[in-house]
């Protein structure tokens, strides 16, 4: 057996190295060495990474390795020739081990950046996609910025549509709800260490029992694949975001045809919402908006030109 190097970088304030962790040290020891150098325990883990199919193999193992070792994903690559203390080596099979199982980066980690801002996550909010801070653009587009305004989220999570628009509106405040009393938790919370607290609250709500309240602006972006779709999605989401929060019924369109009759009661004469679609669903949503009296006033498309929000006004 190689003799193992004195560890030098301290891992004393990671809560990651607790006594779970410690007790394990033996089967994980027989299970495989921990790398050397933190180079090693990198390269180490891309190839596993890699050899699991993980397309972001390598932009992973830089993450892992940093969380395990207390590093940036900079000091990764600085401190290449620093050794790893055993415990930190334990801790990094540990997160190897769930990502190897196909669990997301952010669920690990247990945070996800939306809008530059940091997210908590939880086992019943979606982890946010990319994809949806088109919703945040579409909107910010729709108010001016010093406005003060009231804004409904429909199907918070982890409240990151509405607290990415109130840190972009200074006057407006906003109300997000949710079924899952989990995610209700989370999105407060996030409020709460993002210091939007005092301009958000979030409640626990189904939109099937109704909706009451007046807003100038309501975004959602409420679950839409349709069930059979589900089994062919990447483990990562299948196994791992909250059911709840993907399927939309047989065609992926039920929430949008409860909420929709709903919007001209809830929105403020001319006031505004934005709801986010699945890839081609947005004439299908402007439909059935269009058909409970509000006026399509456009649409948006992602990054990879997918048409992800539709937009309506109330005219009424
Ligand atoms: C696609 S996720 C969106 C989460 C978050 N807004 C985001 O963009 O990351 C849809 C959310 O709608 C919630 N939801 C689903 N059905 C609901 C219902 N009938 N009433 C209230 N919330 C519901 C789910 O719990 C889930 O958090």
């Amino acid at each position: 057996m190689r003799p193992r190097r004195e560890a030098r970088i301290d891992m004393s304030d990671n809560p990651r190295l607790g006594a779970e962790v410690i007790e394990d040290t033996v089967t994980s020891r027989l299970r495989q060495e921990p790398p050397v150098t933190v180079r090693a325990a990198f390269e180490n883990a891309v190839s596993r990474l890699r050899g699991a199919g993980i397309a972001s193999a390598h932009l992973d193992a830089r993450i892992l390795v940093g969380e395990a070792l207390g590093l940036s994903r900079e000091q990764v690559l600085t401190h290449a020739r620093e050794p790893v203390v055993a415990a930190a080596g334990l801790c990094l099979e540990r997160l190897l081990a769930r990502r190897l199982a196909r669990e997301p980066v952010s669920r690990i980690l247990g945070r996800r950046e939306f809008w530059s801002l940091n997210f908590a996550l939880s086992a019943e909010t979606l982890d946010p996609r990319p994809d949806s801070e088109t919703v945040i653009e579409a909107a910010l587009a729709l108010v001016p910025r010093d406005r003060a305004l009231s804004i409904l989220d429909l199907g918070t999570g982890s409240g990151c549509l509405l607290l990415a628009l109130l840190s972009e509106l200074p006057r407006a405040r906003g109300r997000g709800i949710d079924q899952s009393a989990d995610a209700i938790k989370t999105a407060t919370a996030n409020a709460d260490r993002l210091g939007l607290a005092d301009r958000a609250s979030f409640i626990r709500a189904d939109w099937k029992d109704g909706l009451t309240g007046y807003y100038e602006l309501i975004i959602a972006n409420p679950p839409y694949i349709p069930a059979g779709d589900i089994a062919g999605l990447a483990p990562e989401v299948a196994e791992f975001d909250p059911r709840a929060a993907l399927v939309g019924g047989a065609d992926g369109l039920d929430a949008y045809r409860v909420l929709a009759p709903m919007m001209p009661v809830l929105l403020s004469h001319e006031g505004a919402l934005v709801f986010e679609v699945g890839a081609g669903q947005a004439p299908a949503v402007a439909e059935l908006l269009a058909a409970a009296g509000l006026t399509i006033t456009g649409t948006r498309a992602d990054l990879a030109g997918i048409e992800r929000c539709v937009i309506a006004r109330n005219h009424r």
